[in-house]
């Protein structure tokens, strides 16, 4: 399909790291150790920094990583006011100074590679390939709307068959919210900021309270890039202080990624008071998400992407694998070679570069994992070992009899598999798509019709054939879900920035 000249513009990838080079890694693994404590205090003027909260390592609860001083009430109300008061000279500013300076952003995030990544396994949990991968897709954001922004906010020239001068242009929406979860703390974090900024909104930037620490230095990395420190307001925090930014009639448009009740708790807030003018929800959520595997797939291929989808990051993405459907003829090869290749997992601590799955984020989140886990344990087919300490949980995969013998998302390394017949295939997807969610589906087959079907029947943002199904790449594989899922927008596509904006057509009588 020959695209729109404009659609995909170029752009500079962040170059990443290669942990395969020995040196590299050596030099990665040492930084990470080395890296000291941080101390996050709210980023908005006139705060008093406090004793704070000590944040730890789930990987080693003992481990101290730094502290976090949360925004009070009166702190919000007041990073509400200066965004205000900040956000129209904000807007005034050229697109193209925006541009520069999440483009300078990103420079300045890749520059501060060492002390990010060890946040990244430190607060976060993550393996050294997925801090990477997380650092990565933060700088790829802020470089590919950069460029989006250029475009995108370019006023257009439309036709006057009247006579008359017609403009159409974007503008900022006023002060935006960014509430952001802990599974990807810098690139969705990161993310969400940087398009609410260059649209031209003020930002009300919320972390996640499990990872505070990694979101304060990309805050304090874009007020070094140029950032105005009253447009961009870092408001640390849980609940409760996401309910207080949402609830201040003055944010004119909120996005945010997290769990799909929490979404609910926020439309609604949004809807509370009849005088508030109506505010736009961009909503990121979770999913049940499944990978059909027909009997004419490639197993080893399958196996490979299936331990991808489902363990890597301990199973912590929207995007994971949770249900596998494997066609009958082929299922009992498929599982045992699935169990081979689950032993050869190595569950530990992230910052052995030899680990492949971490710990799960916190206490609440290993404890309800667990006793969902020993709730099936009649179903387990296999399982692992795990550390005694640390918020471990064992990669387990798990015998259910129908797709509607699982009605939740388990957000960790639990895979469910059941068997489909020959004949189902259509009837499988109506299944899948009545659970409601509509995030990521893989498929794999040979038979290049059975794509074609299941393309035609699913209802999901994302289909990945022959393939893993996460790891979603900037401007190549945009992002986001329908349904229970979300609102539908699509991080790092051509279409999201707009919706970060309001549309302004102006026409003169010539
Ligand atoms: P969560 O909904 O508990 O929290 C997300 C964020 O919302 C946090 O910053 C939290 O403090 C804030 N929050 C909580 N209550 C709030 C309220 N009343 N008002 C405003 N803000 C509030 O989710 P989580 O446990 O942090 O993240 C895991 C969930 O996120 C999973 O369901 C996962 O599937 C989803 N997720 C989705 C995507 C995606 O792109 N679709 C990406 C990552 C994670
Ligand atoms: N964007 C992340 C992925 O694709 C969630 O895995």
């Amino acid at each position: 399909i020959p695209l729109p000249a404009d659609l995909f513009p170029g752009r500079r990838n962040s170059a990443g790291l290669d942990l395969a080079e020995a040196d590299t890694l050596a030099a990665t693994v040492a930084a990470v150790r080395a890296a000291g404590p941080v101390h996050a205090v709210p980023l908005t003027r006139g705060v008093v920094a406090g004793q704070g909260r000590l944040v730890v390592n789930p990987a080693r609860p003992e481990e101290t990583v730094g502290s976090v001083v949360e925004a009070d009430a009166a702190l919000v109300a007041r990073a509400v006011e200066a965004a205000a008061r900040a956000a129209p000279g904000w807007d005034a500013t050229p697109v193209e100074a925006r541009a520069r300076m999440l483009e300078a952003w990103g420079d300045a995030i890749e520059a501060d590679r060492d002390g990010l990544l060890a946040l990244l396994v430190k607060e976060a949990g993550k393996t050294l390939g997925d801090a990477v991968a997380d650092l990565r897709e933060a700088v790829d954001f802020c470089r590919y709307y950069a460029v989006r922004a250029r475009l995108d906010f370019a006023e257009v020239a439309l036709p006057g068959p009247t006579g008359e001068a017609n403009s159409l242009r974007l503008a900022g929406r006023g002060v935006y919210a960014a509430i952001a979860p802990w599974n990807f703390p810098l690139a969705i974090f990161v993310g969400q900021v940087a398009a609410a900024l260059v649209a031209g909104n003020a930002v009300l930037a919320k972390p996640a309270p499990q990872t505070p620490l990694v979101a304060f230095r990309a805050v304090q990395l874009a007020h070094e890039a140029g950032v105005p420190a009253d447009v961009l307001h870092f408001l640390p925090g849980g609940g409760e202080v996401g309910g207080r930014i949402v609830a201040d009639a003055r944010v004119a448009g909120v996005v945010f990624t997290g769990s799909t009740a929490t979404a609910r708790t926020i439309a609604r807030a949004l809807l509370a008071d009849d005088a508030r003018p109506l505010v736009p929800l961009i909503a990121e959520t979770g999913g049940i998400n499944a990978m059909i595997v027909d009997s004419t797939a490639l197993p080893e291929q399958v196996v490979a992407d299936v331990v991808t989808s489902a363990f890597r990051s301990a199973g912590q993405r929207c995007s994971a694998l949770r249900l596998l459907c494997v066609q009958a003829e082929v299922s009992e090869g498929i599982i045992a070679m699935l169990k081979g290749a689950m032993d050869l997992l190595r569950v530990g601590d992230p910052a052995d570069p030899a680990t492949d799955v971490g710990p799960v984020i916190d206490a609440a989140a290993a404890a309800k994992l667990n006793a969902y886990r020993e709730r099936m344990r009649g179903r387990w087919l296999h399982s692992l070992a795990v550390p005694e300490v640390g918020h471990f949980v064992a990669p387990t995969l798990i015998g259910i009899d129908a797709v509607d013998a699982l009605d939740a998302e388990w957000f960790g390394p639990l895979l469910h598999v059941c068997a489909w017949r020959a004949g189902e295939l259509e009837a499988l997807v109506t299944r899948l798509n009545a659970k409601g969610y509509g995030l990521t589906m893989g498929l794999h087959s040979r038979i290049a019709g059975v794509a074609d079907r299941v393309r035609a029947a699913a209802k999901v943002g994302n289909l990945y054939v022959n393939r893993s199904m996460i790891g979603a790449v900037v401007g190549a594989q945009p992002f986001g879900g329908e349904g229970l899922s979300g609102t539908g927008p699509k991080a790092g596509g051509p279409h999201y920035l707009p919706r970060f904006a309001v549309e302004r057509t102006v026409s003169v009588d010539t």
